[in-house]
């Protein structure tokens, strides 16, 4: 399998941005602002909630970094003012982490003063495992001034689980993190391979966080995470404002969404949407080509 998604991915890459668009748009909401924004309404009238992520990571200049600091700002100003229900995911690296910290620094601060005057949320994504510590040191740092922030844990990180104690640490009541299993490929010297450990860290990340009385955003497709945490916080009587599950835009969830808002718990919906869409996919496929047979597979679902 390993060998014919590298196969694909090769096949790809070679192929005209006009054959690969199709691929790639399923999980994107268009290029432009307009578009996506006409995708969160639509999602808000069925139900769900959402965030907004401007594709796009490693911006190469000052500029670059700026100019989309700015988009983003212009993003909640839109979504207040036209009173969507939806927040803001970002990558720190767009802000210009790994070019000049400092200037990703401002940048963040710069969103979360907007994100907090505009009664809104930003979440940190968490890109890959160069990182890490960069991401979390940075959001500690955002704590001191900030509420409305929260980072990405990774499940198949050996680590998550004291960085989660090591964050539960300040104040777990205003606590907000989503659990993921984690998109990029590591190696195993620091991060789980198998699937049921990454399934059982999984679930002991959302349990310990819960149990703490964080808010925990369950970010997951894999229905056997899905039931079996819904079942543990039934059980537990979680209050439904304590946490809530998420879900890429595109992968195809049979009725499980509707089922989870039948049962009163909050869904929401992550957007990516933006011109960069060739080269995130791309970038994507070559540092996750299993991601190519979720595709292949989801072709032929709804
Ligand atoms: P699993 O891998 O078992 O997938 C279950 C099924 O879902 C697959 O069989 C396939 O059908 C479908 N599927 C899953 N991922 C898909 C994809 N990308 N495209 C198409 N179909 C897919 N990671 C990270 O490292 N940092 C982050 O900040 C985030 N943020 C994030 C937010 C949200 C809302 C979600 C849902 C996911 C992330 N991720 C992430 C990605 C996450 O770490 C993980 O790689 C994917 O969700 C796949 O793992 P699942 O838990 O869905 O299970």
């Amino acid at each position: 399998m390993e060998f014919l998604n590298s196969s694909l991915t090769t096949f790809l890459c070679l192929l005209p941005k006009g054959v690969v668009r199709p691929f790639a748009m399923r999980y994107v909401a268009g290029e432009s602002e307009e578009d996506a924004l006409g995708v969160v309404h639509e999602l808000n009238q069925l139900g769900f909630t959402t965030t907004l992520d401007i594709l796009g990571e490693h911006s190469e200049s000052d500029e670059a970094a700026r100019e989309i600091t700015d988009n983003y700002v212009r993003l909640y100003e839109i979504i207040a003012d036209s009173s969507l229900d939806c927040n803001i995911s970002i990558k720190l690296t767009h802000l210009g982490l790994g070019h000049d910290d400092t200037l990703a620094e401002k940048n963040l601060f710069r969103l979360l003063d907007i994100t907090e005057r505009r009664e809104n949320f930003l979440r940190i994504d968490m890109e890959n495992s160069p990182y890490t510590d960069a991401t979390l040191n940075l959001y500690e740092k955002c704590t001191a001034k900030y509420q409305s922030v929260g980072p990405v844990l990774q499940a198949y990180l050996k680590r998550s689980g004291d960085d989660l104690k090591r964050i539960l640490s300040g104040n777990p009541l205003e606590l907000n993190v989503r659990i993921c299993k984690g998109i990029y490929r590591e190696p195993d010297s620091i991060a789980l391979q198998d699937r049921q450990e990454i399934r059982n860290s999984f679930i002991d990340l959302v349990q310990t966080g819960l149990s703490n009385g964080a808010y925990i955003a369950i970010a997951t497709h894999d229905i056997y995470l899905i039931d079996t945490l819904k079942t543990w916080i039934d059980n537990q009587s979680i209050p439904k404002e304590g946490y809530e599950f998420q879900v890429l835009y595109g992968v195809p969830m049979g009725n499980k969404l509707e089922e989870l808002l039948d049962g009163g718990h909050k869904v929401r919906i992550y957007i990516p949407f933006g011109d960069e869409w060739y080269a995130y996919a791309m970038r994507r496929f070559k540092e996750n080509p299993k991601i190519i047979s979720y595709i292949m597979g989801n072709w032929f679902k709804t």
